[in-house]
């Protein structure tokens, strides 16, 4: 029993420790919240929202709110805050209208007006039911100027755009669509302004009549939004009331207001809206890229059908006349790695359609198991004149300890300041092609993104100089330039990187310097960096094996950039001898851009039954 009464005290002592502990540290916290800002009455997160470009987020510096750089990620003091806010805000409002119509680039993140409403933070049309003007509903309003403003910077260079969500900018430059309904969104903003002014003139004795004045605007534009949301839904009068807002609103301004109120609301709203704008930023780069890299349901349906109509009526064994071809090292042999029926028919078709001689043109498409035999079928239904096309199935080659997947080339996106560039690289399988082929001793290389304008037949005369790889380089990119992305290394910093797309291969040269050994070997190497993706490593890989081995191919062989480079010119299109899509914007996708899609367009047979019935119209 002793010892038990003995244990109480002790515990009892402990407590009283525990509780001592407590108040103390309570007692720090406190003037610390305090210091800290909690005590406005915001929610502390509200205040780091504020700034978008946060470490993870430097893509948008220029978005930033208030135009500041955000370098460091510290917050500014709270009464320097609300300074840049009324900064910012004053000479800004006067203008209002004009401004509204400059913001079109701000309208195609979301296509209907309903979405744009909702981005805004405000209710959809639907609901929008006129709301007493109260403390507690002001976040119903729409963004202030100053996101619109950081969003038209955006737009106007769309370089920050690019950096952070690459060829998406682009595209959404190409598809927007005219801002609608410009005045329901400019009572939007101004009702939202007057609504941030409302309560600080409300408190002052000597201005009923302006107090008066703008609850009544409020009210009225309350109301007439609530009963339409498009511009033809508005009063016949309503440039009057625009007119009559702006005044109140200007009124309001001109007055010594206490700060903090004003600051609180626009703040409120901002962290709402800002939030939204990258929300909706966000959600849209995501569904362009499921859009980009998802194959288009119409080429699914097509190599389904294909496969299909395989099945149902075996082709006539060709194989064989083909694989006497096929190994004869006297022809002309291409070599296209691809799981897409249209590009790789594209490709072949172009070529066949410039050579001077098509029978000596063997081409060998490697695909996968999935597309073999639709891609088999395509090509015995749509011959290119007399060259032969050899469909390999990857996963199915006699070569043993080998990753026999699919690879196709990689594309590396490369953002700099002022410029984005596609790297496109060659995949594990092109290191297979010595071991595909062993009867060969060149072979011409294409992706399946290309379209030959010319006859190609000069390329084989090349003198490789001893050298392994012919291929275009780009030389607006320096490999010291992309060390960030791929690391050091022993690398000649002012070198050109090359590019896959159109390559010349001495695969006799390839063998007998171990090329595919010397990548296997870097890749591994790689392996363990676990701050690197694959493609990186690929890319780095490739990079160095083939450092001292690249002849360089003129410039006007290969002109790359169709798939994301809305400035191509006409005449570099005509001169070029092959034209590289390279880039998210594929011609076979609805995001191709639309000027380059004909020179791609013209080389597929588009009465094929089969495109027909698959809808597939690119
Ligand atoms: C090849 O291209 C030509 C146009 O140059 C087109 O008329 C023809 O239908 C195409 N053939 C195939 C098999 O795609």
């Amino acid at each position: 029993m002793k010892g038990g009464g003995g244990g109480g005290g002790k515990r009892r002592w402990k407590g009283l420790v525990i509780g001592v502990l407590v108040l103390v540290i309570l007692s720090m916290l406190v003037p610390l919240a305090f210091l800290l800002g909690l005590h406005n009455g915001f929610h502390s997160s509200g205040f780091v929202t504020l700034q978008p470009s946060s470490a993870s987020n430097d893509g948008f510096r220029q978005f930033d709110s208030f135009g500041r750089t955000n370098d460091s990620k510290v917050s500014k003091s709270e009464s320097d805050h609300v300074d840049e806010v009324l900064r910012k805000l004053v000479p800004v409002l006067p203008k209002v209208p004009k401004d509204v119509e400059k913001i079109k680039g701000l309208g195609d993140i979301n296509e209907s007006s309903t979405e744009e409403d909702a981005r805004r933070g405000l209710p959809v049309p639907s609901n929008v039911v006129p709301s007493p003007v109260s403390t507690s509903n002001t976040i119903d309003g729409a963004p202030t100027k100053e996101i619109q403003h950081t969003m038209v910077n955006a737009d106007e260079t769309g370089k920050a755009c690019q950096v952070k969500y690459g060829s998406y900018c682009l595209w959404r430059e190409e598809n927007k669509e005219p801002m609608k309904d410009t005045n329901v969104k400019k009572m939007k903003d101004q009702l939202f302004v007057a609504r941030a002014y409302y309560p600080s003139i409300a408190k002052m004795p000597s201005q009923s009549k302006l107090t008066r004045d703008m609850k009544q605007n409020i009210q009225d534009f309350e109301r007439i939004l609530s009963e339409g949301s498009a511009d033809t839904d508005l009063p016949p009068q309503i440039d009057k009331k625009l007119q009559k807002m702006e005044d109140v609103i200007s009124k309001a301004k001109s007055f010594p207001v206490d700060c903090n109120n004003v600051d609180k609301k626009l703040r409120q709203i901002l962290d709402l809206t800002d939030d939204e704008v990258s929300f909706h930023m966000k959600q849209s780069v995501f569904l362009y890229q499921l859009a980009v890299q998802t194959m288009p349901k119409s080429l699914h349906c097509l190599s389904m059908r294909l496969t299909v109509e395989y099945f149902k009526s075996p082709l006539p064994d060709v194989d064989l006349s083909i694989a006497k071809k096929s190994t004869d090292p006297s022809l002309y042999h291409y070599v296209i790695i691809s799981n897409n029926v249209l590009a790789s028919s594209v490709v072949i078709n172009s070529t066949v359609s410039h050579a001077r001689d098509s029978k000596n043109l063997v081409f060998h498409v490697l695909t996968d198991e999935q597309n073999y035999f639709g891609m088999k079928e395509w090509f015995f239904r749509n011959p290119c004149k007399v060259a032969s096309v050899q469909v390999l199935n990857t996963e199915k080659l006699d070569l043993e300890n080998h990753d026999l997947h699919l690879s196709l080339p990689v594309e590396f996106r490369v953002s700099f300041r002022h410029s984005t560039h596609y790297l496109t690289i060659f995949s594990h399988s092109h290191y297979l092609l010595p071991k595909i082929f062993p009867n060969l001793e060149k072979v011409v290389v294409l992706d399946d993104d290309v379209v030959v304008q010319r006859d190609l037949s000069p390329l084989w005369d090349l003198d490789l100089e001893g050298k392994v790889n012919g291929a275009v380089r780009t030389c607006s990119l320096r490999l010291g330039q992309l060390k960030s992305h791929i690391g050091g290394g022993s690398f000649d910093d002012n070198a050109c990187p090359w590019m896959s797309g159109l390559n010349i291969i001495d695969l006799g040269k390839w063998r007998e310097f171990g090329v595919s050994e010397t990548y296997q070997r870097l890749v591994k190497e790689q392996m363990n960096a676990r701050d690197k993706s694959s493609e990186t490593i690929s890319l780095r890989a490739s990079l160095l094996t083939f450092q001292d081995l690249v002849y360089p191919l003129d410039n006007t062989w290969a002109l790359s950039g169709l798939g994301y480079d809305h400035s191509v010119s006409a005449q570099a299109i005509k001169d070029a001898a092959i034209l590289h899509y390279n880039g998210n914007m594929k011609p076979w996708l609805e995001l191709g851009i639309p000027k380059y899609k004909p020179y791609w367009k013209k080389f597929l047979n588009r009465k094929d039954q089969f495109l027909t019935d698959c809808n597939v119209n690119p």
